[in-house]
């Protein structure tokens, strides 16, 4: 055995262990990630951003099998936001080439183990050949059963937040609607996340701290992570990714309430 398989063995140990220590307790039912640092991973190594992409894309397999295997109902991906139009047409095209070829590459082990894909985002503003790619994806995986995988793609939520807002007007301005059913639950409907748990946790990579217009009114009382800035997201995996849940099992969720133990003693 020689240096660089004892690293990856001792490395591979450790993720089993805390894979365990996981599963011992309630996973979270929905994490969200914002997969950010592509672009600085690829530019330390002098290589183009697109070798960071790439790399992105082998981190996601590892992260969906996980999510698949320990037993969470959703994870949301965020991998194109509304602002990064605003990028070089190349970047923009080689982002949505690596997506398409991951569908088709990923689809059937995807669909094997019963991942349902989804879209959040406007799928009309797509490429082509990208809208019909996640609409073939979506269609093939649309009865699965196990990890659903919400892809935020042409995705903001401010935008989502106003579409919502014009469909409830319309709604109230045709009668359908009265002003006082417009409730927190009927607001969530409206969104392009409806039947979708609020996340539990958000994790973010490469030690940025902020949201980027991803889900804004679902993660009022999510659980924030976020890695240092060493971390970009093709240096995410596994363990990481473990760890991350096992800080989430670690923390106390009051939702504006008091610890359950307090609330034994008053
Ligand atoms: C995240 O990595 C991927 C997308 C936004 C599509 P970036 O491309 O934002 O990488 P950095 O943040 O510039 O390093
Ligand atoms: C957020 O990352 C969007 C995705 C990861 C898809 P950005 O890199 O676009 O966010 P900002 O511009 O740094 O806020
Ligand atoms: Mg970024």
């Amino acid at each position: 055995m020689n240096w660089k398989n004892i690293f990856k063995y001792k490395k591979s140990r450790n993720a089993e262990s805390l894979l365990e220590t996981v599963l011992a307790r309630p996973v979270p039912r929905h994490i969200s990630i914002i997969m950010d640092g592509n672009g600085r991973w690829a530019e330390k190594r002098n290589l183009p951003r697109v070798a960071g992409h790439k790399q992105g894309v082998e981190v996601l397999r590892d992260i969906i099998s996980t999510s698949s295997q320990i037993g969470i109902a959703h994870l949301t991906l965020y991998a194109f936001s509304t602002e990064n139009w605003k990028r070089p047409e190349s970047e923009v095209r080689a982002l949505m080439s690596l997506l398409v070829e991951f569908l088709q590459k990923e689809i059937n082990e995807l669909h094997n183990n019963k991942v349902k894909i989804y879209m959040l985002g406007d799928i009309n503003g797509l490429p082509q050949e990208a809208a019909r790619e996640v609409e073939k994806a979506m269609n093939l995986t649309a009865a699965n059963k196990g990890l659903q995988v919400n892809i935020a793609l042409n995705y903001g939520s401010r935008m989502e937040i106003i579409k919502a807002a014009r469909k409830i007007a319309r709604e109230v301005s045709q009668g359908k609607l009265s002003l006082d059913d417009i409730t927190e639950e009927l607001f969530s409907e409206f969104l392009e996340t409806r039947g979708i748990p609020d996340p539990d946790l958000m994790i973010r990579t490469s030690g940025e701290y902020r949201l980027s217009n991803f889900l804004l009114y679902q993660s009022a009382y999510t659980e924030l992570i976020f890695t240092d800035k060493q971390v970009f997201w093709p240096d995410f995996n596994r363990e990481r990714y473990l760890e991350a849940i096992y800080e989430y099992q670690n923390r106390k969720r009051r939702f504006g309430g008091i610890d359950d133990v307090q609330a034994g003693v008053e």
